[in-house]
């Protein structure tokens, strides 16, 4: 795991840009895997501003979202699908036909999961996963105790995401409590993987995942044995690594 310490929320981002934007002019990384959330708000405005510069082409890149509650259409405001369209899709270059999402409402979840998973080897895997990570040390919803060869399909949210995600919606009940989600398994696969955490609330879920066991407690700690994993941090989240001058 290289483990990359930067001072703030900006300077973050413009080195994960400049690390997306690298993988992006290489020809072989033309599938993406993408988070929801506040982390990555910035680093998909980064995009959107160097797409409209012309130093990144989205014609012929492909996106599968990591996860969607169940319950929510995809237009619904708070759906990720909708999150996806209005704060990267519908600024950039990309075939709607190339964007995948699991559904929030489909007919059947397993179909649904296996469907998603075959789209992914069809287009010969995905070859950059950005990631966010959850303050339970989860990546997509693949909450504790999740398998870490688990594979794409539904997932109960915890008490903690919850509450987490409660800011976004109106009232308590409105919030998701289950959702689908591609598996710890799923993300693994893919070629290299980058996760941007930032702020003080997520440091002992980093510090769990880049120094902890390899636990299904902490989901992101599996990281620890994929091959290319990139972790950018701020100063507050890398807070409680004990060796980050070493990272440093
Ligand atoms: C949700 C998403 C994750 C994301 C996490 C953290 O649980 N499923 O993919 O990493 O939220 O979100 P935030 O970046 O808002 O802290």
């Amino acid at each position: 795991m290289n483990v990359i310490i930067r001072p703030d929320e900006q300077s973050v981002t413009d080195t994960a840009y400049l690390f997306v934007k690298d993988r992006m002019n290489r020809k072989r990384y033309r599938v993406l895997g993408l988070p929801t959330g506040g982390t990555p708000l910035r680093l998909y405005r980064a995009l959107v501003e160097g797409h409209q510069r012309g130093d990144i082409d989205f014609a012929d890149v492909h996106t599968f979202n990591l996860d969607e509650y169940i319950g929510l259409e995809g237009d619904h405001p708070q759906s990720y699908r909708h999150f996806m369209q209005v704060n990267l899709f519908d600024h950039i270059n990309i075939a709607a036909d190339n964007i995948h999402f699991l559904s929030g409402l489909p007919t059947d979840i397993e179909d649904e999961c296996e469907a998603y998973e075959e789209a992914i080897v069809e287009l010969g895997g995905i070859k950059l996963q950005i990631l966010g990570i959850g303050r339970t040390g989860h990546i997509g919803f693949n909450e504790p105790t999740s398998s870490l060869a688990s594979r794409t399909r539904d997932k109960t949210l915890t008490r903690e995401t919850v509450e987490d995600n409660r800011r976004f919606f109106d009232s308590d009940e409105e919030v998701p409590r289950w959702a689908l989600t591609m598996g710890v398994g799923t993300i693994m696969e893919a070629r290299e993987i980058l996760l941007i955490a930032t702020g003080r609330s997520k440091a002992d879920a980093v510090a769990a995942m880049v120094e902890g066991p390899v636990t299904a407690m902490c989901t992101a700690s599996a990281l620890q044995m994929h091959p290319r994993t990139t972790v950018i941090l701020d100063e507050a989240a890398a807070a409680k690594l004990d060796e980050d001058e070493y990272y440093r």
